[in-house]
């Protein structure tokens, strides 16, 4: 049986004694839970954490020289008919790989479920994953091999995700091709430092951020399961990108033959130097991603000669990674960013509920901190239209609305290109069990599919 002397020489010297508030009303199991909880704190690394979350936010940036990181478009490239044969030939041999990071909140959507599972409003009444699965569906029709894809949950949604996928039969895919696990958790701090608990008997946990995912991987055993099937190229992306050209032929092939860069990543041009969006420089020389409220806003309105932004290379959270440098990550500590935010929690004075106003420090890791840490990385330019419609908020920019408009509108061009006659205010669905990219669509499929795996919907 746990004692509470046993608790408080440690918890005192940490300055976590509250911690053992109430320790009295709980059963022996939910003592020996919290007991275990705080036997895993890295008491000391908290502590840090909190001091460092009290640096002004222009020290955030450190002094390290900052420079753009020049970008062209891929598909201007004299390579380009090379890197797709090479892309098509990594998937013929099933060298490549797909790892979802989805184990994101998405308060900002105020979905309930994984976003994953969010139906965005199509006609077809496909979820987010639904159209990714039929994506690597359609690569595997189209080059004969199945793509092992691994996708990352937190403890908050796991279990949800998991059930989607088996509600509806993996989507058509193979389950044993499929690796779910959840990413590590980290406590959240009250504006002194203490540690909240959401229980009397549980310490209040949030996501580690879309940065945990190397440990996960590693962890899971999915990292070795990937390497163990011959998986060289590994496409890792976040989940709410409903244009998203999960492990993209041409993507791969221009990683596949650039044996001097380490990880490649899509990039788009910002909307504006205003955009919120994170943007790709060079930092102390080395890769960096910046996200947009670190940028200062003289580096944010800097010009080029031909007036083009200076700082113009957007994040849209799509990447491909050797296998060598997914192991290079696997125990590599990434930094920890601070945010101030809400965090539901209990005290002995303060039942459990939402609070008002922000209340507590959450700390992240991000993904993109892991290119300085590889030194290479290839910027591969890609077309917003093409290749990133975000649904991240219920309603106006990046939102259900705003991303199935780009959808019809790209299906439409497809559709267009392919010669077919189409209604100009009209905006298309095409599944993606079709066409992956807008390939083998004719005028006798559009006659047969329309209704079926092609819809019409207006906005
Ligand atoms: P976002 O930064 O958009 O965060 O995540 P979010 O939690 O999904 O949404 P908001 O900010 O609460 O509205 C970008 C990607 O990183 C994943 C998300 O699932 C998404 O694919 N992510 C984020 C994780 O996998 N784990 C995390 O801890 C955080």
């Amino acid at each position: 049986m746990v004692l509470r002397e046993d608790l408080e020489q440690l918890l005192t010297s940490a300055g976590q004694n509250h911690l053992l508030e109430a320790w009295d009303s709980l059963n022996i199991s939910q003592k020996q839970s919290l007991a275990d909880q705080i036997s895993t704190l890295d008491f000391p690394g908290l502590s840090q954490l909190h001091a460092d979350a009290q640096k002004p936010a222009e020290h955030r940036l450190g002094d390290e020289d900052i420079s753009p990181m020049p970008f062209s478009l891929a598909a201007d490239d004299s390579r380009r008919e090379y890197w797709l044969a090479t892309g098509e030939s990594v998937l013929t041999q099933g060298q490549a790989a797909a790892f979802l990071v989805a184990g994101g909140q998405g308060s900002r959507l105020g979905y309930e479920g994984p976003k994953g599972a969010y139906r965005v409003g199509l006609p077809s009444g496909k979820s987010i994953f639904q159209i990714q699965a039929e994506r690597l569906l359609r690569l595997e029709q189209l080059y004969g091999k199945p793509v092992p894809w691994c996708i990352m949950t937190s403890p908050r949604n796991h279990a949800e995700t998991v059930a989607h996928f088996e509600e509806n039969s993996f989507f058509g895919l193979s389950s044993e091709k499929i690796k779910f696990f959840p990413q590590a958790m980290i406590p959240a701090l009250d504006v002194e430092g203490k540690i909240l608990r959401e229980a009397p008997d549980r310490i209040a946990l949030v996501p580690d951020g879309n940065g945990g995912c190397f440990k996960a991987l590693s962890r899971s055993g999915a990292l070795n399961w990937l390497a163990e099937q011959g998986v060289r190229l590994v496409f890792l992306y976040g989940v709410d990108n409903i244009l998203v050209k999960v492990c993209d032929p041409f993507f791969l092939g221009a990683l596949a033959c650039s044996a001097e860069f380490k990880s490649a990543s899509k990039v788009v041009a910002k909307r504006s130097a205003q955009e919120k969006v994170g943007i790709f420089a060079f930092k102390g020389r080395k890769p960096s991603v910046i996200e947009y409220s670190d940028l200062p806003e003289s580096l944010r309105e800097q010009r080029t000669e031909d007036q083009g932004l200076a700082f113009d290379g957007g994040n849209i959270a799509v990447h491909l990674f050797r296998i060598e440098a997914l192991r290079q990550l696997e125990h590599q500590p990434l930094p920890w960013h601070a945010a101030f935010k809400k965090v539901n929690y209990w005290t002995p004075t303060h039942s459990y509920g939402d609070p008002e106003t922000a209340n507590a420090w959450k700390f992240e890791q991000f993904l993109f901190d892991s290119f300085p840490i590889l030194g290479t990385m290839y910027p591969f330019g890609v077309t917003r239209e093409e290749e990133f419609a975000p649904v991240k908020n219920a309603s106006g920019e990046d939102s259900p609305v705003s991303a199935r408009r780009m959808l019809g509108e790209l299906h439409r061009r497809w559709l267009q290109r392919a010669g077919i006659a189409v209604e100009s205010d009209t905006l298309y669905e095409i599944s993606p069990l079709l066409s992956y990219a807008g390939e083998g669509l004719d005028q006798a499929l559009f006659g047969r599919e329309l209704g079926k795996g092609i819809r019409t919907f207006r906005e």
